[in-house]
């Protein structure tokens, strides 16, 4: 009888072992709205070797998936590419349940093992080591801070096929597992947004690490990552986006995010809005009462401008745009042009509070900030579309 959990052939030698999270929404904090895959593989050599686990719940499905083409327990080596939770979770139950002779991991990939589980026996592998399964080598890459101290990617040259954990990959649950078997539009989507919520805080690792493999002269056939689909098609393309994500160029485009008590920074934001427009930019408005700090951020990738209002409330600045600022300045933008703006009642900190928050983000600042007195008058709006236009001007000189 077949079972329920199948495993994909991804070559002849190489499974897709993995589980679909169809109902995943959040992802520490990124709204992940198609759910998402943990995917682990199967290397069939003359040893056989696991290459990443899934999240803990997902374990059963895994190895139901490993059941359909082998029995778990002749699985000799595990190899952990990257030990954060989403790939490494079930990895002491795995170890329980089929007593492995070797888990490889990184040097930092051992130690974050060990701490994450109270675990010892995992065996440090280096930059550039080989382990031999017989007929297929496991070659193993550094990858360090792409995206955690302890990744790594493994490469098999027989098969010029790179497992490469995060990197390349989405979160976009699916019955297809390949990259041909997916919409485009889709998948250029939700890697762009898995690459801004996700990877762009270590852009310069991914153009070192890029030059790496190139003057490597590594043979690429297949990218196999840890979420979303295996690229077997769109290789060149989607290595050719990390190169321009990593690159962080800013194109003629403007983000603008606000929320409003009353309306009037709203109002300032929509005359921002058609300045930035009338300017030649292309304009982005987030309403931050029903928008999502990960849609946000994505749009901020090789954006040119990020123009942030608040109102005041209480000597601070709206609660949904400390988040959003907060978390916006870890993933570390760069190349923006700014401003800062907000309506105010009696004492208007916000948009002082919101301007040095960018101004420690590295945004060029089109002046000090913008605030206008409860309700903005046809000359604070004229003032706000002015200040679209400013914004807009910088960022022309900027991408010309
Ligand atoms: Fe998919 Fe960094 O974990």
């Amino acid at each position: 009888m077949t079972g329920v959990f199948q495993a994909v052939k991804v070559t002849d030698r190489v499974y897709w072992v993995g589980a679909i999270d169809w109902a995943l929404r959040d992802f520490h904090g990124y709204h992940t709205g198609r759910g998402t895959t943990y995917n682990a593989y199967l290397v069939m050599g003359e040893k056989i070797a696991l290459v990443d686990t899934v999240k803990a719940p997902f374990k059963d499905e895994m190895l139901a998936r490993v059941a359909s083409v082998v029995d778990p327990r002749r699985i000799e080596y595990i190899i952990s590419n990257h030990s954060e939770m989403d790939h490494s979770g079930s990895l002491p139950a795995v170890m329980e349940a089929i007593k492995p002779e070797k888990v490889f991991a990184s040097q930092m990939g051992a130690k974050a093992l060990g701490e994450h589980f109270h675990i010892g026996g995992i065996t440090a592998v280096k930059d550039g080591e080989k382990v031999a399964l017989g007929g297929i080598d496991c070659v193993f890459m550094e990858t360090r801070m792409l995206h955690w101290p302890d990744s790594m990617f493994t490469y098999l040259p027989e098969e010029e096929l790179l497992f490469s954990q995060d990197g390349f990959g989405m979160h976009l649950a699916s019955g297809e597992r390949f990259d041909d078997e997916l919409d485009w539009a889709v998948m250029e989507s939700e890697a762009a947004k898995y690459y801004a919520n996700i990877v762009l805080p270590y852009s310069p690792v991914v153009a070192k690490t890029l030059e790496k493999v190139a003057a490597a002269g590594l043979k690429v056939k297949i990218i196999a990552p840890d979420h979303g689909p295996v690229w077997r098609r769109d290789v060149g393309k989607i290595v050719g986006l990390y190169g321009k994500w990593a690159a962080q160029k800013p194109t003629r485009k403007a983000v603008v995010a606000y929320d409003t008590m009353w309306g009037s920074t709203a109002a300032m934001a929509k005359a921002i809005g058609e300045g930035l427009a009338a300017g030649g930019l292309d304009v982005k408005v987030f309403a931050m009462g029903g928008a999502h700090r990960s849609d946000v951020v994505t749009e901020l990738l090789c954006a040119g401008a990020f123009v942030v209002g608040s109102p005041t409330i209480n000597n601070g600045m709206f609660p949904t745009i400390a988040d959003l600022l907060t978390y916006a300045k870890g993933l570390k933008p760069r190349n923006l042009v700014g401003a800062a703006f907000g309506s105010y009642g009696w004492s208007g900190e916000s948009v002082g509070q919101v301007a040095e928050i960018l101004k420690a983000m590295k945004v060029e600042l089109a002046g000090e900030g913008l605030k206008a007195v409860y309700v903005p008058d046809a000359a604070a709006l004229a003032a706000c579309r002015q200040l679209g236009l400013d914004v807009a001007g910088k960022v022309n000189q900027n991408t010309a």
